[in-house]
């Protein structure tokens, strides 16, 4: 069965900071290994994985840091809609879309047309991207005379944040940069995760830590309340 990872790409401040680089030098190199990452998933299992590259509470962050990463999230989808599409990945952006520039907007729906036909990895890319947000405004469509399931509810969030079809839950949830939260990343998604913190800052985190992620992922059992196969036979 395929995997559905995802990955809080962090650290990329302090390493270029630590190299005596500046902040953009760090998200350029993170964008390289964005990169690597994508190619090295089907390989690894993976059949969805969601990138978190901009949260809403990101805005907060300098101007000039905002623009750059902006720019550079519009030039990675520029340069990257031909390889996805031969690589079969098909690309969607989740989050919101109305605090984008207009350039940003259109290569986000220029690529998601490009690759709609993609069927190797569907890769999400979350930008704006607030779960809490996605939550309420998911709560906001509900009406009263409906009783929602999870399964419908998950739909309704997929449709707010633009995601396309529903993604299945998050399986395995990475987070480098040595921080041990979520920062408002997949809450409803992750209910049962199996969450790995790594040290490792962004820039250099590549696919052999990818590999030894999912196979420690494949060690664990993931119980969903129940009790442990053993112990229940
Ligand atoms: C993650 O790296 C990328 C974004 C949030 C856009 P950071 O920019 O948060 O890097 P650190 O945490 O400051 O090192
Ligand atoms: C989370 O990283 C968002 C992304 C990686 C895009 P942050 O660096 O913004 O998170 P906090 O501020 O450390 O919680
Ligand atoms: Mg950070």
């Amino acid at each position: 069965m395929s995997l559905h990872v995802g990955i809080i790409m962090d650290g990329n401040g302090r390493w270029a900071t630590r190299q005596g680089l500046s902040r953009a030098e760090g998200h350029r190199r993170g964008a390289a290994v964005v990169r690597r990452i994508v190619e090295a998933a089907p390989g690894l299992g993976v059949g969805t994985l969601t990138l978190f590259a901009f949260s809403s509470d990101n805005w907060k962050r300098p101007g000039r840091e905002v623009s750059w990463l902006m720019r550079l999230f519009r030039d990675y989808l520029r340069d990257e809609a031909a390889r996805c599409v031969e690589t079969g990945v098909r690309l969607t952006v989740i989050g919101r879309r109305d605090r984008l520039g207009p350039t940003l907007r259109s290569a986000i729906e220029r690529t998601e047309a490009l690759t709609a036909g993609g069927a190797t990895l569907h890769l999400r890319i979350a930008i704006d991207y607030s779960a809490r947000d996605a939550i309420l405004r998911a709560a906001q469509c509900l009406t009263a005379d409906t009783v929602p399931s999870r399964e419908s509810f998950s739909r309704l969030l997929a449709i707010v944040d633009h995601g396309g079809s529903h993604a299945p839950p998050v399986d395995l949830l990475i987070r480098t940069g040595g921080e041990r939260r979520l920062s408002d990343f997949l809450l409803w998604e992750c209910a049962y995760a199996e969450l790995c913190f790594l040290p490792v800052m962004w820039p250099d985190f590549g696919p052999e830590l990818f590999g030894q992620a999912v196979s420690d992922y494949h060690g664990r059992e993931r119980r969903y309340g129940a009790l442990p196969d053993a112990a229940a036979s």
